[in-house]
């Protein structure tokens, strides 16, 4: 029997839809606001804010702030109008795809609107029926959905496991060879969750034995890590080895759009057949304006990633001096593992951002397992290291209340306040 196709949203909201009653406007789509910086206002009050990715401190810079003024009122949104390849090419375009490719040492470049939209294309691109995807289980979800469009097989490996990589390989290598196809592995460079980098360095010394091309995205290492901030595979010293390269301008370089960078013969080919691309409006001029006087401070201005660093080293160290579990982070990703319900981690996180003035994202099943609170602090430029020590104070303050079931007692008053 058929029934109304919206009939299940009713019934069912989804993992995190169902607790929609208890989070909208707070604990999902709460509205932070003021300028774009290390203390914010939410409700009202002044929060130190820990959970936008402005890593390097330059989303309210004045001389971003500045460029971005200019170039609206100069070109106002709308140009250039059309995709690329139609009407919607222009020469700051090209200048700022060749800065990009110096940039993170490669022959060439590729802007795209979004990253997500544009990995995802990325993905779909590069492969054909014939070839399969190995990428690790643990992908962001742009990755998954580009994986998704595929036709041919897909394996994923356990989360930087390079023996599951490698076992994957041989199976991935099976299939190849019947259909006559090849290989696409993709991890990466930092893993936004829980700040791990992608065993880099392992997985491309698998091309020895294996023939694949690599696929990084490094939309957390971007501007991060590196002697110049190009990432992760300059982190971990196989840019080159890397087949194609992706970041986002949502991170570091505080903005929208992103990027891929390759060999020319690559970027070429995408540019020609990446239907995201071919199929919808060129960047506007002012992010890609506005993108050049990044991109020139993160060149020029490493003091930006040192304070960064600085901030990073100062909250990772304080917390785990406090014996704070923090994991595995290799990473300016900051995550504090706690054992606890949501209702709990519902509580804890409107304690800290009511009592303590400190606003972070909150982490829950079943992004990870069941049981876990995750509390994720992304640290940047634009942090002090007062900022620090009152969040780590804060919470030795919360750690405690939690371990005596304070919040076990306020997670049942909420839950049943309304019922
Ligand atoms: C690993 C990773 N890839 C891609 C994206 C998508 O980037 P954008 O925000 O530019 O769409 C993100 C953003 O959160 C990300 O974390």
């Amino acid at each position: 029997m058929m029934r109304d196709l919206f009939e299940r949203f009713y019934e069912n909201k989804g993992p995190l839809g169902k607790w929609a009653k208890y989070a909208e406007g707070y604990f999902v789509f709460p509205k932070l606001e003021g300028p774009i910086s290390n203390r914010m206002f939410f409700k009202g009050k002044e929060v130190i804010t820990w959970s936008v990715n402005d890593y390097l401190g330059l989303a309210n810079h004045p001389e971003v702030r500045k460029v971005d003024a200019e170039a609206a009122s100069e070109f106002g949104s709308a140009y250039p109008m059309g995709a690329r390849m139609m009407s919607g090419h222009t020469e700051l375009h090209e200048q700022l795809e060749s800065q990009l490719a110096d940039f993170v040492n490669k022959e060439s470049a590729y802007l795209l609107n979004f990253g997500y939209q544009g990995i995802l294309s990325t993905v779909d691109t590069l492969v054909g029926k014939d070839d399969v995807i190995v990428y690790d289980v643990d992908a962001h979800a742009c990755i998954v959905d580009g994986v998704r469009l595929h036709l041919g097989k897909r394996f994923t490996y356990k989360h930087n496991d390079i023996e599951s990589l490698e076992k994957n390989l041989q199976r991935a290598q099976k299939v190849a060879s019947q259909t006559g196809g090849g290989i696409l592995v993709i991890s990466e460079g930092v893993f936004g969750m829980r700040g791990e980098q992608g065993k880099l360095k392992e997985i491309v010394a698998l091309k020895a034995k294996y023939n694949f091309r690599f696929l990084l995205d490094d939309a957390h290492g971007f501007g991060t890590l590196g002697r110049n901030g190009a990432g992760a595979g300059e982190e971990q010293g196989i840019q080159n080895d890397v087949d194609v390269y992706f970041a986002t301008f949502a991170k570091s370089m505080a903005s929208t759009g992103a990027f891929i960078a390759a060999d020319k013969e690559i970027i070429d080919y995408l540019r020609y057949n990446m239907r995201s691309q071919m199929f919808a409006k060129s960047l506007q001029m002012q992010l890609v304006k506005g993108a050049l006087k990044r991109l020139d401070m993160l060149r020029t201005q490493p003091e930006f990633k040192a304070k960064l660093w600085e901030n990073v080293n100062a909250l990772q160290n304080g917390l785990k001096s406090n014996g704070f579990d923090i994991g595995n982070t290799q990473s300016c990703v900051t995550p504090v593992y706690l054992r606890g319900s949501i209702p709990e981690a519902m509580a804890l996180v409107k304690d800290l951002r009511e009592e303590y003035g400190i606003f972070c994202s909150i982490v829950v099943y079943p992004v990870i397992p069941k049981g876990i609170i995750l509390l994720r602090l992304i640290p940047t430029a634009s942090h002090t290291l007062d900022d620090v020590h009152e969040t780590v104070e804060a919470f030795a303050s919360i750690r405690e209340k939690l371990e005596k079931g304070l919040y076990k007692r306020f997670s049942d008053a909420l839950m049943n306040s309304d019922s």
